[in-house]
């Protein structure tokens, strides 16, 4: 895959994009479209380097789309899944396309493929789940973690509530403080990285929170 070939898909998706524009507008959980436009250009990055063939549309079209029928973006998930679809056929793709697209995202999660909810996903849809788990390292990650912590109403950090091993879902959903989530999940994205890419990318973020977190001790124990 080169720039040129993926520049051509980009021009080709722009009613995608404006879909996953208008759809995560509102969204206060950073899970906002800077978040999904970030997800396809670290999948751009991921897909330039690629050697086995992917199809670029489904890739970039399933980051756009992602968040938009997450339960932490939309209240009635099955109504948004049936509006995507929809929406999806009416833009040109193959049927296998759309339903490649709904796989993927309906798989990405790392809480479904935690509790071992998920499908094995193809290569087009590890390369998404790569460029949205790096999204939720490093510095955005952090400022991520800390925006959902606060959009939830959790604490900051408080040395007494020790970081979690969750049994389900909905115990994960509640959550404890913000830095425990970079225990209870960040840090273990790093080891469930799909590409080479992801990999050196994900290890890179991982040694900067470890810094911050660092910092962050030293500060509180002043
Ligand atoms: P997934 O849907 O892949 O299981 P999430 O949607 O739960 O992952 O998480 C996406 C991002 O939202 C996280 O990387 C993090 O920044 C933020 N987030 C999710 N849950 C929490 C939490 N309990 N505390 C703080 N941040 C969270
Ligand atoms: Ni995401």
């Amino acid at each position: 895959m080169n720039e040129e070939q993926l520049q051509t898909v980009a021009t080709r998706i722009v009613e995608i994009i404006d879909y996953a524009k208008k759809h995560l507008a509102h969204d206060g959980s950073g899970h906002g479209f800077d978040h999904a436009q970030r997800v396809a250009h670290l999948a751009q990055k991921i897909l330039l380097n690629t050697k086995e063939t992917v199809d670029a549309t489904v890739v970039l079209a399933a980051c756009y789309l992602h968040d938009t029928i997450d339960d932490k973006v939309v209240a009635d998930v099955e109504g948004a899944t049936e509006d995507l679809r929809e929406f999806l056929e009416t833009q040109g793709l193959s049927s296998d396309q759309v339903l490649e697209i709904l796989f993927i995202i309906d798989n990405l999660s790392f809480s479904k493929q935690y509790f071992g909810n998920s499908l094995e996903l193809p290569l087009s849809g590890q390369i998404v789940q790569d460029a949205d788990r790096l999204e939720a390292l490093g510095a955005m990650g952090l400022m991520r973690t800390a925006y959902f912590g606060g959009y939830s109403g959790h604490p900051l950090y408080d040395p007494a509530i020790k970081p979690k091993t969750f049994t389900s879902k909905a115990e994960y959903r509640q959550g404890t403080t913000v830095i425990n989530h970079v225990y209870e999940k960040l840090f273990l994205l790093v080891d469930m990285m799909n590409t080479a890419y992801g990999k050196e990318e994900g290890q890179r973020r991982k040694a900067f929170m470890e810094d911050f977190l660092k910092e962050f001790y030293q500060e509180w124990e002043i």
